[in-house]
């Protein structure tokens, strides 16, 4: 048996939709180690948020995965609702971009944090506060014994980012997946909220799945990174080599977009010219076909498929690395 706390095999997405399917994953695999952190990142509409949903159960009604996802040795996806339920609420914590989607506005934050505890999990009134006050301190949430009675709406942003991750610790999970989650932050508080996840990292041993669409987000924290487009995975590996020899054309021009600190503003930043295909109508070959400047005869009829050479780094593209401009 694998080391691994979770493995993706195969995994699809399939929305059926008036207008027709729509093919939000395919052909997914991943694995992650305990304590490991994968960054996920890609153009919006990649197929990010919905390959984690479909981990956790949580895809919309019209959506419906395929393939395989072991968590712990368990199959998630062949697991009856309730049985997931009892997975999701006990190993896996889930922090989402806008923390006022999922608090209640009109709760107190320690009425929301311990109602699980002693409904679930049959703790006292008291020991549930007390556990409360325990995560909120390990958030880093100043005079938290007080702080725990207060609404939502009397933290800032970033504060409440702050008690959606004390929030998904409650459990003490083994894996944390956190989407997009300092996307509405500024920048000093982003970088506060990455430090946190790295500490929980670090003092629990905490696996992470971080999504974001920025790089330098998962370059503050992340060891692996798995870069999506058009649903699929486009290229894979340890952080180092992914930032200093990309080896996906589309993971090329991602890295071209983003400022670099060495270097002064001296090259101009080049987007990628073109827009994410419909997955509705995706290309039979390379979804990033028709935006690549690499792009071969094959590549617009042959889907690639994800390779791995022997250093665990891996890239789904006909051009031969050496002939990438
Ligand atoms: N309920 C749904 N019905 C139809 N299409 C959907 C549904 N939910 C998501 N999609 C489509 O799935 C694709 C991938 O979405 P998503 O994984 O959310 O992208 P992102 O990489 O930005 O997180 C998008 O094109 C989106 O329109
Ligand atoms: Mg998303």
């Amino acid at each position: 048996m694998s080391n691994n706390i979770l493995e993706v095999h195969n995994l699809s997405v399939r929305f059926q939709t008036d207008d027709g399917e729509v093919e939000a994953v395919n052909g997914v695999n991943f694995s992650l180690a305990p304590g490991e952190t994968l960054g996920i990142v890609g153009e919006s509409g990649s197929g990010k948020s919905q390959t984690v949903l479909s981990v956790m159960g949580l895809l919309a009604a019209n959506g419906k995965a395929g393939g395989k996802v072991v968590f712990q040795g368990a199959d998630l996806l062949g697991m009856p609702a309730r049985e997931l339920n009892r997975v999701r609420g006990s190993s896996i914590g889930m922090i989402f971009q806008d923390p006022m989607t999922s608090l209640n506005p009109y709760m107190r934050i320690s009425e929301q944090l311990t109602e699980s505890l002693i409904l679930h999990r049959g703790m006292s009134k008291k020991d549930a506060l007390a556990r409360a006050i325990e995560v909120l301190d390990a958030v880093h949430i100043p005079d938290a014994r007080n702080r725990v009675h207060y609404y939502p709406h009397e933290f800032s942003g970033g504060m409440r980012q702050r008690v959606m991750i004390a929030m998904a610790l409650l459990c003490k999970p083994e894996l944390i997946i956190a989407d997009e989650p300092t996307t509405a932050l500024d920048v000093t508080v982003q970088a506060q909220i990455l430090n946190l996840l790295g500490e929980l990292r670090d003092d629990f041993g905490v696996a992470i799945i971080l999504i974001t669409h920025d790089l330098g987000v998962v370059a503050g924290l992340c060891d692996h990174v798995m870069v999506m487009y058009g649903g699929q995975v486009m290229e894979y590996g340890a952080l180092e080599p992914i930032f200093a020899n990309p080896t996906h054309p589309y993971t090329r021009g991602l890295l071209r977009s983003v400022p670099r600190l060495d270097d002064a503003g001296a090259s101009a930043l080049q987007t990628i010219p073109g827009n994410p295909p419909d997955l509705m109508h995706l290309p039979p070959g390379c979804p990033f076909g028709p935006r690549c400047g690499d792009q071969r005869e094959l590549c617009s009829h042959n889907r690639p498929v994800l390779e791995f050479a022997h250093d665990g780094h891996a890239r789904a593209c006909h051009v031969p690395l050496e002939e990438l401009r």
